[in-house]
């Protein structure tokens, strides 16, 4: 009886499950999205439960349309927003307070707070990450300082914590585990990346008791079953957990020191790998756990993106010139340049390398001539400075030089996009056959865990490689237009 791998992406805006046979080939998929909540500006909040419920909804419907037995899944892999926060009754299983989500900046002026105690240095030491409310330990704080009752019960031992890896284990298992696997648990602020464990100073530091913390274990071995009543009374092994963009990340098949991969989604997400050692920053990256397997902790340099294909939704329903994002790649096309217009999409600040939340977006260098072509073509170009600025700054931390990039993500349709990166770049630009890294990257890891497949089955298969079509002095002197225009733009806030 052939079998099948069963991976969970549970994303920001939608949950989705997807079924590869042996030849890493999609054989089904299911979608399913759910509501968002934003009770005030700048809070973004889920319902964790709805979140479940969309989960059991896509598994049942992947298997009931693929036609094929449940006992034929061997095994199902997991991956997840990051960061986003949970809190549960240990007893009845019922959160106390919505998700509330890794955008969502509530926690920001607890944040503020800590780094007027003179409290970041040691956070960023012992995490690899700064002290943000992009994470989740602050968020955990918020609701202990806003949800009557919670913080007395968590003192208890009546509640639990978890990022959504965890709590799609708890209800999949039926309440048996409470677990999280290391890379997920390398975003909490709570991880020591180091000595790889809850930091007893850290949890003091934010008032967490521990009871409350998920055990963590790898990214890949069999953690549990389903629970039978959740999977057609069957009990299959859940054996992989993982963060989405190291998902990604390894579904790219970046395995070795030096390998990297940008996704380009609303925001964007570059890691590299840097092997069994933790890198340390200076140039505002993001030290993280890239995954544990068979025993080994493999590491990641990571920089975000605040604003990536959000830039081309905004030239679609803010400025109206286009209708779909798709068309932007004939329009930039249609172009020889972008007749100097440089747009820095700093609508919420600037992340990575500059982090710089009070700057704002700007676009320099519109004449009489200027037309929506040349503004299409300057946003997607603006996609490719961002993540330059990102490989620069891993090129100087790590000392190692970037010789090719792996791209995913739903921009990545677009020829031009990728031209133009490989021409900023000045290296190659690979985009695999599989678009969808991050479901894949999980299912690997499940399918490692239960004897479905070993590392060598793993073939990066390329649809298309771009390689730089312009010479370097051009590439550099576009790169040096766009500094400027960043400069411009938060010097412009500074006035
Ligand atoms: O850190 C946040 C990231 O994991 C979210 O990814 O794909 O759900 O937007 P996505």
């Amino acid at each position: 009886m052939e079998k099948y791998i069963l991976a969970i992406d549970q994303g920001t805006t939608s949950t989705r499950t997807i079924l590869y046979n042996h030849n890493s080939e999609v054989v089904m998929s299911s979608q399913r999205e759910f509501q968002q909540f934003f009770p005030h500006p700048g809070w973004v909040e889920h319902d964790a439960n709805e979140i479940w419920l969309s989960t059991l909804a896509v598994m049942t419907e992947t298997i009931q349309m693929s036609g094929i037995k449940p006992e034929q899944v061997a095994g199902i892999g997991i991956t997840n927003q990051r960061e986003t926060t949970v809190v549960w009754d240990r007893n009845t299983g019922i959160p106390v307070y919505h998700a509330i989500v890794w955008q969502s900046r509530q926690s920001d002026e607890i944040c503020q707070r800590l780094k007027d105690a003179g409290r970041e240095d040691i956070i960023r030491k012992k995490t690899g990450l700064l002290l943000d409310p992009y994470f989740s330990a602050t968020k955990l704080v918020w609701i202990f300082e806003n949800v009557p009752g919670v913080k007395d019960k968590a003192l208890n031992g009546e509640l639990m914590f978890g990022t959504i890896d965890s709590w799609l284990v708890y209800k999949l298992s039926g309440g048996k585990r409470h677990i999280t696997d290391v890379t997920n648990a390398s975003r909490t602020l709570l991880y020591n990346i180091y000595e790889q464990c809850w930091d007893q100073e850290l949890l003091e530091l934010f008032g967490i008791p521990d009871s409350m913390l998920p055990e963590v274990v790898s990214s890949s071995e069999v953690y549990c079953c389903t629970a039978p009543y959740h999977f057609y009374n069957h009990e299959v092994p859940i054996a992989a957990m993982i963060g989405d963009q190291q998902a990604a990340l390894f579904g790219q098949n970046c395995f070795e020191k030096g390998k990297m991969k940008n996704t380009y989604g609303t925001g964007g997400f570059l890691l590299m790998n840097t092997g069994e050692h933790a890198v340390q920053s200076n140039h505002g990256l993001l030290t993280t756990i890239a995954w544990k397997l068979n025993g080994e902790t493999k590491y990641a340099l990571e920089g975000s993106i605040f604003v990536s294909g959000s830039l081309i939704q905004w030239l679609r329903d803010g400025l109206h010139i286009i209708h779909k994002a798709s068309e932007t790649e004939a329009m930039a096309f249609s172009v020889k340049d972008s007749d100097g217009v440089v747009i820095v999409p700093a609508f919420t600040g600037l992340g990575a390398p500059y982090w710089d939340d009070q700057a704002r977006g700007s676009i320099v260098g519109i004449t009489r001539g200027t037309t929506k072509e040349h503004l299409a073509r300057a946003a997607l170009e603006a996609m490719c400075y961002q993540s330059k600025d990102l490989v620069l700054a891993m090129q100087q931390d790590t000392n190692i030089k970037i010789k090719e990039l792996f791209v995913d993500g739903g921009a990545t349709e677009n020829k031009f996009l990728l031209q133009c990166q490989s021409d900023i770049l000045q290296i190659p630009v690979t985009r695999l056959k599989v678009n969808e890294t991050t479901a894949l990257g999980a299912a690997h890891l499940a399918g490692l865990a239960v004897g479905y497949w070993t590392m060598n089955d793993f073939q990066a298969d390329v649809l298309a490689t771009y390689q730089p079509k312009i010479d370097k002095q051009l590439s550099h002197h576009m790169y040096q237009r766009w500094q400027k225009a960043v400069k411009s733009c938060q010097a412009f806030e500074e006035d």
